[in-house]
């Protein structure tokens, strides 16, 4: 009876031994596929986060005729070193001439210049006096005026 007793007592640590391996693979597993995305992979996903309320501010140098080519001497002393001549895409940045970027609100874009997106290497240009700043919306917005729309992109739905 003893025997039979111990034998028992043996199987049933085996099968809670089994059960909490079991339950600590399975926490395992589910550490690893929440702990996979640390960073966001998407570039340019910052745009969508500027509040509403930035995202709306329009840009007060939207007429000034003189703007486009202020921000472009701007974007040359700034911005360039990153973005590549243009804005085509550097070594550091990404291209501001990006369906992303250019479908943005210019109140997103002159919100990320104002706080920059520090953690992945866009710094913060909340120095560079604000109109100055809309100068740089305007120049970055009239990279996309110049490439004529092809037919997939004025077929794709507007967000
Ligand atoms: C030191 C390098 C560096 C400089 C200088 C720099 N940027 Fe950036 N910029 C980046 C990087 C890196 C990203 C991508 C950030 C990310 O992954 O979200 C970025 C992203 C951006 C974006 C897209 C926002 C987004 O969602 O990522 C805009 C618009 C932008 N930069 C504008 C500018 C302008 C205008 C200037 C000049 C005033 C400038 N940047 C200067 C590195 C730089």
């Amino acid at each position: 009876m003893k025997v039979i007793a111990t034998a028992l007592a043996i199987s049933i640590s085996f099968l809670a031994v089994s059960v909490v391996l079991a339950h600590t693979q399975n926490a395992g597993d589910k550490l690893a596929a929440g702990a996979a995305p640390k960073y966001d992979p998407v570039v340019y996903a910052e745009l969508q986060k500027a509040p509403e309320k930035a995202r709306n501010r329009p840009n007060p140098l939207q007429n000034d005729p003189d703007a486009v080519a202020a921000g472009a001497i701007l974007f040359g002393q700034h911005c360039a070193e990153c973005h590549g001549d243009a804005a085509r895409g550097g070594k550091k940045g990404p291209s501001l001439r990006a369906a992303e970027v250019q479908g943005a609100a210019p109140g997103a874009i002159f919100w990320i210049l104002t706080n920059g997106v520090v953690r992945k290497g866009m710094p913060v240009w909340s120095k560079v006096p604000e109109p100055q700043r809309w100068q740089l919306v305007r120049y970055i917005k009239s990279l996309g005026e110049t490439a004529p729309a092809t037919a997939t992109e004025s077929a794709a739905p507007k967000p």
